[in-house]
């Protein structure tokens, strides 16, 4: 088939990568000619592992190429995807700006067309911005008998999103009509993948709520671990436990720095306000929300109790970014811990296998280094901040006689605190 894919961040990229890799020919298209050029080049504009091999790939057989034409593309295809990007206004609210105006610009390039296409929503937006997207074009004298606006939100994360969009538990497609549905289903045939078909509110409301539910459940496991810390539980073993229950389930039930990343916080910030603008006042969101907000505290605060007086105290970060295999510092725990033990004196010094160059934009008052153990070297305190899979063998043997205090501040609970004070460290994890 024949698609434009309206967006070249991570959910669009990864979509038109992947329709291409099974055979699609897609436009991808972008306002954003810098990253136009760094595509075109058969590079990937951030950290995703096996993306630009695919995108490359793909690029060089034809089937995806890089425009900031949308008028050709959308003129062209069969399926128009809208992938741009629905960031958290200040008061929470999801800013649908950049979704109105793809819509506005679709709508004046397929007036007049004879063939029916179907324009899908990736972007999470909310509920009723399908009849909203419907609107705009029918303004616009595009006729209903011509197009069809489906949602078709996306599960993907990231650090594994070619695996998560090619192997989905599940794909769903919200349409008000079969003919759009069919289309869409054909699609995704090849993935023999379970199909919902829903109407368009709820496709666009099971986004939301499927990040509001893993958001819930690592917030309440967060919770039981500052249970454990009070009363001598080990939240590993607990959460171990409690997940064999099939109807809990193993998956996000590590207790750390909280939920950070592009979707999570901002999902939940913007069912809050769509919920609030309806009249209704969310407690277990709001309470989410909150956990969270106070896990990374809390965990600040142990660092300063612990080291006392921190002014001048050389403190190293292991891992900036939110979480492993991805370069991405939004709403990264880290963050807030750099800034808040700056602001108290501390020298910080951090390494990150892919996130520095990220950082480096950020983080002005941060030595960043390219060794694990050159960061380490003279360390007031090591502080884990993501669990990227380098961190799990360090040599402890070699860290002790580098450092100057060996303290361990463990936000991601991946050492074993017994082994770890056995071999002369403090050891501060997570509920435990
Ligand atoms: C999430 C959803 O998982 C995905 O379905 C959606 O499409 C986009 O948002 P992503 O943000 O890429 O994906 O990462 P995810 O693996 O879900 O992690 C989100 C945050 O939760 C990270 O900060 C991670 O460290 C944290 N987390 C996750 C925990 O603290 N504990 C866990 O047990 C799992």
């Amino acid at each position: 088939m024949k698609l434009a894919v309206i967006g070249t961040g991570y959910v669009g990229l990864v979509t038109g990568a992947c329709f291409a890799n099974l055979g699609n020919d897609i436009i991808c298209v972008d306002k954003d000619k810098e990253r136009l050029l760094i595509l075109e080049k058969g590079e990937v504009p951030f950290y995703e592992p096996g993306l630009p091999e695919m995108v490359m790939r793909n690029h060089k057989a034809g089937r995806i190429i890089f425009t900031s034409d949308l008028s050709h593309a959308v003129k062209k295809a069969d399926v128009i995807f809208i992938a741009v990007g629905t960031p958290p206004k200040a008061n929470g609210q999801a800013d649908v700006t950049a979704v109105f105006e793809v819509a506005k610009d679709i709508a004046k390039n397929i007036k007049g067309n004879k063939s029916f296409k179907v324009i899908v929503n990736k972007s999470t937006v909310p509920v009723g911005m399908g009849d909203i997207v419907t609107k705009i074009l029918v303004e616009n004298n595009v006729s209903e008998k011509y197009f069809s606006v489906v949602s078709n939100p996306e599960f993907l994360r990231e650090g594994s999103a070619i695996s998560d969009f090619l192997n989905p538990d599940r794909i769903v497609i919200g349409a008000s009509n079969n003919k759009a549905f069919n289309i869409i289903t054909e699609l995704y045939r090849s993935l023999n993948a379970r199909i919902i078909f829903t109407s368009v509110k709820s496709a666009e409301l099971i986004k939301y709520a499927s990040n509001a539910f893993l958001a819930t459940k690592i917030s309440f496991i967060n919770e039981i671990a500052n249970i454990c810390e009070r009363v001598g539980s080990d939240i590993k073993e607990v959460a171990y436990a409690v997940g064999m229950d099939k109807r809990i389930g193993r998956e996000f039930l590590n207790a750390g720095l909280g939920y950070g990343g592009s979707c999570l916080p901002k999902d939940i910030s913007a069912l809050l306000h769509l919920a609030r603008e309806n009249g209704y006042d969310p407690q277990i969101l709001n309470s989410v929300s909150e956990v969270n907000e106070f896990q990374i505290d809390a965990f600040i605060g142990k660092i300063i109790k612990t080291l006392k007086n921190i002014r001048g105290k050389k403190i190293v970060l292991l891992g900036l970014s939110f979480k492993p295999e991805t370069d991405d510092l939004r709403d990264a725990p880290s963050l807030k811990i750099i800034n808040s033990l700056t602001k108290k004196g501390a020298i910080i010094k951090a390494y990150d296998p892919a996130a520095e160059t990220t950082a480096k934009k950020t983080l002005p008052n941060v030595q960043f280094c390219k060794d694990i153990y050159e960061a380490l070297k003279g360390a007031d305190a090591i502080v884990l901040a993501t669990e990227w899979p380098e961190f799990r063998d360090l040599d402890f043997e070699k860290v002790k006689k580098i450092v100057k205090n060996p303290v361990i501040f463990d936000g991601r609970n991946i050492y074993d605190p017994k082994r770890i004070r056995e071999m002369g460290f403090k050891y501060i994890g997570i509920g435990r």
